[in-house]
């Protein structure tokens, strides 16, 4: 079959590669109708997260149809079901799992004693994400294996497009768990950094959720344009202080709560001299996330304020307030996204027309431009926000 294959940083090539099979009584075999590149896959990229191999298959956001279930799957997934397939592999039984913690199931990941290692504690197999959760072959291939599936899928009814509920898979629950993570109240404001696709998400989560006010921050203009679309009062960072601009906006007081959706590779600009100095650690090998959006959250958030952060952040960061976040009595809330907890209600939430995830999507390509939509994606050429690919 052919598939998106990670050679090293920056060299994702379309390869064939050999069809997966059935390797255990839980599995299934998905044929991807659809799939997307999400901005995590953008952090294996630039190789800023470790443990990927060359050879490995990229793709974690991706559904399709059940073609084949293995013997133990069978009795909650049949040929021909549809899909969307979580990240996050879950194995629906284990203590996590059964709190709703699915990103740190304690049973899937396969390279247990790599994580443990690295983590403390080892967290969820993902799919097509580094050694670290499983190395797990991804899904932006004609064909998936989706291990545990019989707890691993969110069935999605005929009739609704793949468009529509793709996302289900990942940046909407991420964008909706980081809004439910600030407990957000109705005389709050919410401040969200980064509009792509998983900005975009919290966004929208954000106003559901019945926030007072929304500001959404980024300096690139179709996205900011997105942003007001959904409900948001926008600050362009390349022209006025976010710091100045959102404490204009809540009374002097900062915002109730704040939303980390860049994460480790945030914009690297003299006007904001600490990315120069994360820049130059991390070419050093010294520091390898730059954090300047955790530093401005903490910073400028109200005290006892939420800090949630969906955003991705790999290893080791430096230069963190701690003074400023615990005199201020900040509560952080992370976490790779428990997308299962979520996904009932925001199926429901689709098909009753509260929201149509679709709206976020710019490009539809086919596999085989996957390689080529990696740099669009990355550079934001031709003003790319999420690209769908067609396997
Ligand atoms: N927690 C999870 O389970 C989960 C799931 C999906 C994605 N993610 C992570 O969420 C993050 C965002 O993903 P995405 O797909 O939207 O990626 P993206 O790269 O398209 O979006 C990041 C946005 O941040 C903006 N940005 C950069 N520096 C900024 C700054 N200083 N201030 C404000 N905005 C700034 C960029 O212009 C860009 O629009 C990534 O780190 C990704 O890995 C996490
Ligand atoms: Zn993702
Ligand atoms: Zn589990």
């Amino acid at each position: 079959m052919r598939a998106l294959v990670w050679h090293g940083k920056e060299d994702i090539r379309c390869d064939t590669v050999t069809d997966p099979e059935i390797e255990q009584p839980r599995d299934a075999i998905v044929k991807v109708t659809s799939c997307a590149i999400c901005g995590s896959d953008l952090h294996l990229f630039h190789n800023f997260i470790p443990a990927m191999l060359p050879g490995d298959v990229m793709g974690h956001e991706m559904m399709g149809e059940v073609v084949e279930v293995g013997s133990e799957a069978r009795g909650k997934l049949k040929k021909g079901d549809r899909v969307v397939v979580p990240f996050t592999i879950i194995c629906g039984e284990c203590d996590q799992c059964r709190r709703g913690n699915f990103s740190v199931c304690q049973t899937t990941n396969r390279k247990k004693d790599l994580a443990d290692k690295v983590f403390g504690h080892a967290t969820a197999g993902l799919f097509g994400y580094t050694h670290l959760t499983g190395g797990y072959p991804g899904g932006q291939a004609e064909y998936l294996r989706v291990p545990f599936a019989d707890a691993t899928h969110i069935k999605v009814p005929d009739g609704i497009p793949d468009e529509k509920v793709l996302f289900l898979g990942d940046i909407f629950p991420t964008g909706w768990q980081a809004a439910v993570q600030c407990d957000i109240q109705p005389t709050d404001t919410v401040a969200i950094w980064g509009c792509g696709p998983v900005g975009q998400m919290a966004i929208r989560s954000a106003v559901l959720l019945g926030a007072k006010q929304v500001i959404a921050i980024d300096h690139l203009p179709e996205r900011l344009e997105m942003a007001e679309a959904g409900g948001a009062i926008t600050i362009n960072f390349d022209e006025e202080s976010v710091v100045e601009r959102l404490n204009e906006l809540t009374g002097g007081e900062g915002p109730e709560k704040c939303i980390d959706a860049v994460g480790m590779e945030a914009h690297v600009s003299p006007s904001m001299p600490d990315t120069v100095y994360d820049r130059a650690k991390q070419m050093l090998g010294a520091e390898s996330d730059r954090p300047h959006i955790l530093r401005e959250m903490i910073y400028v958030c109200r005290p006892a304020g939420v800090i949630s952060i969906p955003g991705v952040y790999g290893g080791l960061v430096d230069k963190i307030p701690m003074g400023q976040l615990m005199n201020k009595g900040l509560t952080i809330r992370a976490g790779q996204t428990h997308v299962n907890r979520w996904t009932d209600d925001l199926l429901h939430r689709i098909e009753e027309g509260q929201i149509d995830p679709s709206f976020v999507i710019t490009h539809t390509v086919g596999l085989d431009e996957g390689p080529e939509m990696y740099k669009v994606f990355r550079d934001k050429q031709d003003s790319c926000i999420k690209v769908v690919l067609k396997p």
